[in-house]
């Protein structure tokens, strides 16, 4: 008998991804938890095991198909469902290391388009593809939901930002995949909706953003994984539960 609920999460050795591996162990949800690295991975699973928590460490970049491939392999072989996709892996060009690289999806002058691809790949694109993976694992949830994070600079009519054309245009993106996506699987029960998970202390965030990961992450499961049903397929989220504008 199908008792526990099992999530996967993706980019989660740190940030948000890790604190909603944190939180939906402890709300008794297995979950399989990702990283690039392995080692990453089975470090930040360590913590959570010692606290006894069900988490499973497994390598995965999300733009490589045959790790999505044996990832889904694996879950198919343990646990035999997915009942929940935390689509968190994503990268914000002002945090390479690169300059140069982060310039060429920032200015005009200085665009270029292979950086702005790296940028659509992994955040626009790798979600569906995790979903395209996993799909027959979500067949097998009662209640199946994937939750792509967003931002608030995917919005179009909040956007008074000059350039940053790789972010904001990824994000933005991912809004209108995500609505076609859930489009094409709402005839199968599965709910697909996006969140802006506000401004968060990560990497990412920075030390000045306004919310913790754990008040983000709290926030977002009470408000929105609890909640949504399949009248909710396609919609786009703040983290507190009302609807963000597009
Ligand atoms: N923090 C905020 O204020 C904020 C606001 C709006 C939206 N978001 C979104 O929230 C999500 C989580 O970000 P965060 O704030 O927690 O930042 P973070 O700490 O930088 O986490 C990003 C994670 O994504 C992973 N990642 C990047 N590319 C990947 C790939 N190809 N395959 C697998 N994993 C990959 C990173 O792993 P590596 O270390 O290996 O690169 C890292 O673990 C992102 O989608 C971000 O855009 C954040």
């Amino acid at each position: 008998m199908k008792t526990t609920k099992v999530a996967l999460v993706t980019g989660a050795y740190k940030g948000l991804g890790f604190e909603w591996c944190k939180q939906l162990a402890l709300a008794g949800y297995t979950v399989v938890l990702t990283a690039r690295s392995l080692l990453q991975a089975t470090n930040a699973a360590a913590i959570l095991q010692a606290a006894g928590a069900s988490v499973h460490p497994y390598a995965v970049d999300v733009t490589n198909e045959s790790h999505l491939q044996d990832l889904a392999t694996f879950i198919q072989a343990r646990f035999g469902q997915l009942d929940l996709i935390i689509n968190n892996a994503g990268v914000n060009p002002k945090d390479y290391a690169d300059k140069q690289r982060m310039a060429a999806t920032f200015k005009l002058e200085h665009l270029q388009a292979d950086a702005m691809l790296e940028v659509l790949h992994i955040n626009s694109i790798a979600p569906l593809l995790v979903v395209k993976h996993c799909r027959q694992l979500l067949q097998q949830s009662n209640h199946p939901i994937v939750l792509n994070i967003s931002s608030w600079l995917s919005s179009v009519s909040n956007n008074q930002i000059a350039g940053h054309y790789g972010y904001t245009g990824s994000k933005n993106l991912l809004n209108m995949l995500n609505v076609s996506m859930a489009n094409e699987l709402r005839n199968e029960g599965i709910v697909c909706i996006n969140v802006n998970p506000g401004w968060v202390q990560t990497d990412m965030g920075g030390n000045k953003a306004q919310l913790t990961t754990e008040a983000s992450v709290t926030a977002m499961i009470t408000n929105i994984v609890s909640k949504v049903t399949l009248a909710d397929t396609g919609k786009f989220f703040h983290y507190d539960g009302t609807l963000h504008p597009w």
